[in-house]
């Protein structure tokens, strides 16, 4: 229905549909990386932090999985606690409305072929990281490099006062092809978006304070559904997939 007239004022700057086409979709088609500040309300933001804060307290983080099996110790090339989080647990409200609106963001840039022929119809759950802060990172990976479905990684970063010269903790993304690196410090309510195959190598620097993010990726229809067949066995969590939140009338 055609909202009064009263209702019809313009969309402030922060609708998903206007961040997307004015934003995020030209970012990702100049550069295949696309960080936006100030993601989420000031309000909603807070009580993302307060969330993951308590999560971290009650002792739910575990050490950071490895899909493919080595014998270097798994902290010596990722140094994060994880858990992952669906978003109705109680305790996880907040969590579970960023990822809505991570969600609206992703849909509408991804629609009507804007950022190429991908179909996005399912994302992984929430992937709540911790590093401790006793100097670990991750070292220098694609997050999917086989093909496993994902193709857009979001993370949202939820540090305050966060100095690099201090605290370190830098994302460095390498694109391919390009002789530039893009330098990504985990601010409080920073949203960052990259695909997710072989253009985006990165790394995260040796971390010196409690540096929490939280990552969703999304799926490709195509290329989850073929590398199901491929492959037979779930990648652990990130083989879960859930439903994209539909537009909401907000
Ligand atoms: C990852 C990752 C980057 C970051 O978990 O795969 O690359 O900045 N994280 O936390
Ligand atoms: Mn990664």
């Amino acid at each position: 229905t055609t909202p009064s007239p009263a209702l019809a004022t313009p969309s402030p700057a922060w609708a998903p549909e206007h961040m997307a086409r004015q934003y995020i979709v030209p970012c990702m088609r100049h550069y295949g990386i696309c960080v936006k500040d100030g993601f989420l309300g000031l309000e909603l933001a807070e009580r993302v932090l307060q969330e993951v804060g308590a999560l971290g307290r009650s002792g739910r983080f575990r050490g950071g999985q490895l899909v493919s099996q080595s014998d270097i110790p798994s902290q010596n090339i990722r140094g994060d606690q994880i858990t992952w989080v669906e978003g109705q647990e109680p305790g996880c409200q907040g969590i579970g409305a960023l990822m809505a609106h991570i969600d609206q963001a992703v849909m509408y840039s991804a629609m009507d072929g804007q950022l190429g022929d991908y179909t996005i119809s399912s994302r992984t759950k929430a992937m709540v990281a911790c590093y401790p802060g006793n100097g670990t990172g991750y070292v220098c990976h694609v997050d999917n490099p086989n093909g496993d479905g994902r193709c857009i990684t979001c993370i949202y970063y939820l540090n305050k006062n966060w100095d690099i010269k201090i605290h370190g903790g830098l994302l460095q993304i390498y694109p391919k092809g390009r002789a530039v690196v893009a330098n990504v410090e985990p601010l409080f309510n920073r949203l960052l978006i990259f695909w997710s195959d072989g253009r985006n190598p990165h790394e995260v620097k040796p971390s010196y304070a409690t540096r929490y993010a939280i990552t969703v990726w999304y799926l490709d229809a195509k290329e989850s559904a073929d590398a199901k067949e491929k492959y037979r066995l779930a990648i652990g969590q990130k083989g879960v997939q859930v439903p994209v939140t539909t537009n909401s009338s907000t």
